[in-house]
């Protein structure tokens, strides 16, 4: 078909270059401005069957899975209702509680993975309720759920999931803000999120617009075996997904960590030639993460700061990235974006196959 790469190298070249597109797409439509709200119809749930959610249990795989915990911090924060993210591969196998007044969400971009699939179809054997947020309309996923938001990213052909991604975070934003203004999230609240989604994908652009420096950093990642990405809280499945991209298609060995653990172990793996890329947010955390990175200056590990314009790292010996400031919630995709561009420039510097990476699939769909 007409699909092909255009004027970009590779397909996740293009992908990442689509993500204003797709982003606006996926927030077209779905914003109250006036009543600060989402108007997600396709979730097939009405205020109170929104109001009797206790708790939310968010199922993916690979990147789905980490955007997953990005997305239970948003539930937890925005809706205040328990939420939380666990591989789709592991939950079936251990005879999960599958409790009524739980909302289960599937993630998925391909809407055919089998671990997510055969998870949707255990909850709802035990009469748990399962929306999707999916990208692939009428996918195997998108047909088995009760309801769901699809993501509007268009086809997605490299391994590495760049724009799907992007759009699985703005809908578990959309989903928080319509649960929370339900429950216990303000008018005001409301509004200060939507104008912040609004501003995502100018934000966005602005980020891809920095490739060539990224490119030169990532030029110096690829010299090294090891690396390890840290985050916390936010930043936690930042780090993973970084990782997780960097792994996937410079094949170097890429290790995500909370930065509050370092002293707890990874420490003692930090030298001059393990680089560590670390997420540190403008927020209530910045100066214990700062604190954590002068750990490992003072072991000579080269940092990448994955930062905000406001942030001051005193006198640490690092390289910043500096990413646009949204509201906190919103930021862990803004910092999201460069990983995408470390991981692409590192792996085409070190000469692979970008969108078909050695022994992995796109969409997995035997188990
Ligand atoms: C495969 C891909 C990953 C992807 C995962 C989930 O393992 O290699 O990049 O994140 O499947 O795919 P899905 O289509 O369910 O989002």
């Amino acid at each position: 078909d007409a699909y092909d790469a255009g004027d970009h190298e590779s397909f996740m070249h293009k992908e990442m270059s689509e993500q204003p597109t797709t982003a606006r797409r996926v927030l077209s439509g779905r914003l109250d401005e006036r009543f600060g709200t989402g108007h997600l119809g396709g979730l097939n749930l009405d205020p109170r069957d929104l109001r009797a959610i206790r708790r939310v249990k968010i199922l993916g795989c690979g990147s789905a899975f980490y955007v997953g915990q990005m997305g239970a911090t948003l539930l937890e924060e925005l809706a205040r209702v328990p939420a939380d993210a666990e591989a789709a591969s592991e939950f079936r196998y251990r005879n999960p509680i599958i409790e009524p007044e739980t909302l289960y969400v599937a993630v998925s971009q391909s809407g055919e993975t089998i671990d997510t699939l055969l998870a949707v179809q255990e909850i709802r054997r035990k009469g748990g309720r399962v929306i999707g947020l999916v990208n692939v309309v009428g996918s195997a996923i998108a047909r088995e759920v009760d309801g769901g938001i699809y993501l509007h990213a268009g086809p997605e052909v490299a391994v590495a999931s760049t724009k799907a991604l992007t759009n699985m975070f703005l809908a578990f934003a959309m989903l928080a803000i319509q649960l929370g203004r339900v429950r216990d999230l303000s008018i005001a609240d409301g509004r200060r999120l939507i104008a912040a989604l609004n501003a995502l994908p100018e934000q966005i652009e602005q980020v891809l617009a920095t490739e060539d420096a990224l490119a030169e950093t990532a030029r110096r990642l690829a010299g090294a075996e090891s690396l390890f990405f840290v985050g916390r809280v936010r930043g936690y499945p930042v780090a993973r997904e970084g990782a997780q991209k960097f792994k996937e298609i410079s094949y170097r060995h890429a290790e995500a960590y909370q930065t509050s653990e370092l002293k707890h172990g990874p420490l003692a793996l930090v030298s001059p030639e393990v680089p560590t890329v670390a997420i540190v947010p403008d927020d209530e955390l910045v100066e214990r993460n700062v604190g954590a990175l002068h750990e490992i200056d003072a072991r000579g590990g080269p940092l990448v700061v994955v930062t905000h314009e406001n942030v001051s790292v005193g006198d640490l010996d690092c390289e910043r990235i500096v990413v646009p400031k949204s509201e906190r919630e919103l930021d862990p995709i803004l910092l999201t974006i460069p990983l995408q561009l470390l991981a692409y420039h590192a792996a085409l510097e070190l000469g692979h196959d970008i969108d078909k990476p050695r022994n992995l699939a796109k969409s997995v769909t035997v188990e």
